[in-house]
């Protein structure tokens, strides 16, 4: 099968970053190439590049992203999860995928004492995070940009998914990007 080789890690992708973070980024699915090549969320496809390159300027990483889970790099509170933990046929997740790695993200938010915030990374790590909680979709619409401060008492932020597809179309440019981590960056430094 393409892209499937016996060296690859072609296996439920576990989270990065330390346990003790306070913003947890929830992105869509391992890619073929990437993360399901790699083992380290977004490690390795264009989505990585600039995921890592805005959390590094921003203060939520630190070291050289090198594509590589050996490249050194550190997340500063901050965890990557993704709402589906292997890579999806075709690059699209079913329903049923989605319901079956939601106890998996159930329990990551469960595992991450001093959360704050959660950054979806489109429309269905949004909705993958709102069914975690039992909160109905209607009432925190998706939107990029968005923020949805929910009862549990943690922040819902939204971003259009940093995918090259987002990136080439213009729907997310680097800057859309920016400003979402910059408010993110502002809410955690006021939070305490
Ligand atoms: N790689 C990931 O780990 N997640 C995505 O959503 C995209 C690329």
């Amino acid at each position: 099968m393409r892209g499937v080789e016996p060296l690859w890690h072609n296996a439920p992708v576990p989270a990065f970053g330390g346990v003790d973070a306070r913003l947890l980024v929830v992105g869509l699915a391992p890619g073929l190439n990437g993360a399901s090549r790699t083992g380290r969320p977004f490690t390795g496809d264009y989505a990585g590049d600039l995921l890592y390159a805005t959390l590094q300027r921003f203060g939520f990483a630190e070291g050289d992203y090198g594509k590589s889970p050996d490249d050194g790099l550190r997340l500063v509170d901050c965890r990557i999860t993704n709402a589906v933990r292997c890579v999806p046929p075709e690059n699209k997740p079913t329903t049923a995928e989605i319901a079956a790695c939601r106890p998996f993200l159930e329990a990551e938010i469960a595992a991450l004492p001093t959360l704050r915030a959660i950054l979806a990374l489109g429309l269905i790590a949004h909705n993958a995070v709102l069914t975690a909680f039992g909160e109905r979709r209607s009432r925190w619409p998706f939107a990029h940009g968005a923020r949805h401060p929910l009862p549990n008492g943690l922040l819902l932020a939204d971003s259009y998914h940093c995918s090259r597809y987002n990136t080439n179309t213009g729907r997310l440019t680097e800057a859309m990007f920016q400003e979402v981590f910059q408010g993110l960056r502002r809410y955690l430094d006021e939070a305490d």
